[in-house]
């Protein structure tokens, strides 16, 4: 039983890895496998939200009733989710978005010759989807952003300083990094009144408890 907590909320949300392309056939990208975010997507449709799910790619189903748009890169991820923002009451950015992309991707398929030399790859820097969607609350007060951390040290002190970074609300903080692909979590999340840590669960479980997290926090923030 999920009570309708989000009913006529409209929510955005970021999941699975991005995908960086080196040449034709080839990328780097990340071990990410989008399970956290589809289960925040269906939690937040089984508590009445309209749901869009921008996903890099993966192998896992739709979840029912949401509406996904799949992406592969960074920018087609940042050009998704502010195509669609307007109007969104939530954004959470779950997506293992890759911080660069490859500035001399090649558009053939790089040759390899004996005894040739080996490419150089250049790097340059992604948007940050969530910090410029948490730029545009900061106009209309809308959406709500709530972010993800994964760190592998020092979760408090990185988590909380992250949040101020990003200029959101809430940050969910995954307690070690071997969560990518797991089916269970365990997450902490931060505030302005400092952090609070969940037991760990399935991933199912803690997307719904997250969901009920934000709209505790909604209805806080719509009294104020
Ligand atoms: O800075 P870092 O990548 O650790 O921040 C993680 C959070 O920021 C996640 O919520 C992730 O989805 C989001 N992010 C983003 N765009 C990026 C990098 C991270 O939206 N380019």
């Amino acid at each position: 039983f999920q009570p309708k907590v989000l009913e006529g909320k409209r929510v955005l949300i970021t999941a699975g890895p991005t995908f960086e392309a080196i040449d034709p056939v080839r990328g780097i990208t990340n071990l990410s496998s989008g399970k956290m975010g589809y289960a925040i997507a269906r939690a937040a449709r089984e508590a009445g939200a309209e749901v869009i799910l921008v996903s890099g790619p993966t192998a896992l189903p739709t979840p029912h009733g949401v509406r996904r748009v799949n992406v592969i890169s960074a920018r087609q991820m940042s050009e998704a989710v502010m195509d669609a923002v307007h109007g969104q009451h939530v954004f959470i950015g779950v997506a293992a978005v890759a911080d660069w992309r490859v500035s001399n991707a090649s558009d053939q398929k790089m040759k390899k010759q004996a005894g040739g030399e080996t490419p150089h790859l250049e790097f340059e820097e992604n948007p940050d989807i969530l910090a410029s969607v948490a730029a545009t609350t900061s106009l209309s007060g809308w959406p709500y952003c709530v972010g993800f951390a994964a760190e592998s040290e020092n979760l408090v002190e990185y988590g909380a300083a992250k949040r101020e970074r990003k200029g959101i609300p809430l940050l969910v903080g995954n307690i070690g990094h071997h969560t990518f692909g797991q089916d269970d979590n365990q997450i902490v999340l931060f505030d302005d009144d400092g952090h609070t840590v969940l037991p760990r669960a399935d991933k199912l479980t803690l997307a719904r408890q997250l969901i009920c997290e934000i709209a505790k926090r909604l209805d806080k923030r719509s009294l104020l």
